[in-house]
């Protein structure tokens, strides 16, 4: 069983999705503990209604992002964790972090990588016309969302779609993929060549793919 330190800033349904997964044992893990950056952030309910140590270390502990870090990094080494989960963690980390927890660190992000990286992604999605999106796990690096992707799901966009409608279809997704991808680093079978992640014995699509809008039947169309 792995140990992991789950680092929050908000609602925290990927921590609970976490959560709900190991009680039904389909993770083999613990949350060990949960980090806030935000006193207010309703992961940390979340984490108190399952026993879960929770640590809030808030930004103005230290101006600069590298002693801040020392902090984090000093409690996740406390709590002695295999993997920090980052769940709608919404704070930039420093080198120092990423060299503390080598391709040890798993984030999720709300878009197709490398397709809309940063903020307000499900509008920038939109906004773009995409016909899908999406969600993406990948261990973190020094850039910002440009780590090795272990995971992808996708959802269509629709024409209707809000930011909102499109985050909560994504969300779905995500509370799905996440824990699998932290099983799957569990198992071992996670395997790093340069950008690409390997997932040993990972099973394959059977065609027909996907399309949006849906192909229409229509003779006339097909040929
Ligand atoms: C999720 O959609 C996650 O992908 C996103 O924040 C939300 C957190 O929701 N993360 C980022 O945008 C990271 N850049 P949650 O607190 O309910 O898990």
């Amino acid at each position: 069983m792995i140990r992991l330190g789950v680092l929050v800033s908000g609602n925290g349904t990927n921590l609970q999705a976490i959560i709900d997964a190991i009680e039904a044992k389909k993770l083999d893990a613990g949350v060990n503990v949960v980090i806030s950056n935000n006193p207010n952030a309703y992961a940390i309910q979340r984490a108190k209604n399952h026993n879960i140590p929770v640590e809030v270390i808030l930004n103005s502990t230290s101006s600069a992002r590298e002693d801040y870090d020392s902090i984090i990094i000093e409690t996740l080494k406390r709590y002695s964790v295999d993997l920090v989960v980052l769940a709608g963690f919404m704070r930039l980390l420093s080198s120092k972090f990423i060299r503390a927890f080598p391709m040890r660190i798993m984030n999720i992000h709300p878009a197709l990588l490398p397709a809309f990286p940063g903020l307000n992604v499900q509008k920038k999605a939109i906004d773009y016309g995409v016909k899908f999106s999406g969600a993406t796990v990948h261990f973190v690096d020094d850039g910002v969302d440009t780590g090795p992707i272990i995971i992808q799901a996708v959802v269509p966009v629709y024409d209707d779609d809000t930011e909102e409608t499109l985050a909560e279809r994504i969300l779905k997704e995500e509370h799905r993929i996440y824990p699998y991808a932290i099983q799957l680093f569990a198992e071992g079978r996670l395997e790093i060549k340069g950008r690409r992640v390997i997932v040993k014995d990972s099973k394959k699509l059977e065609p027909p793919y996907l399309e949006n809008p849906v192909v229409s039947s229509n003779k006339h169309l097909l040929k």
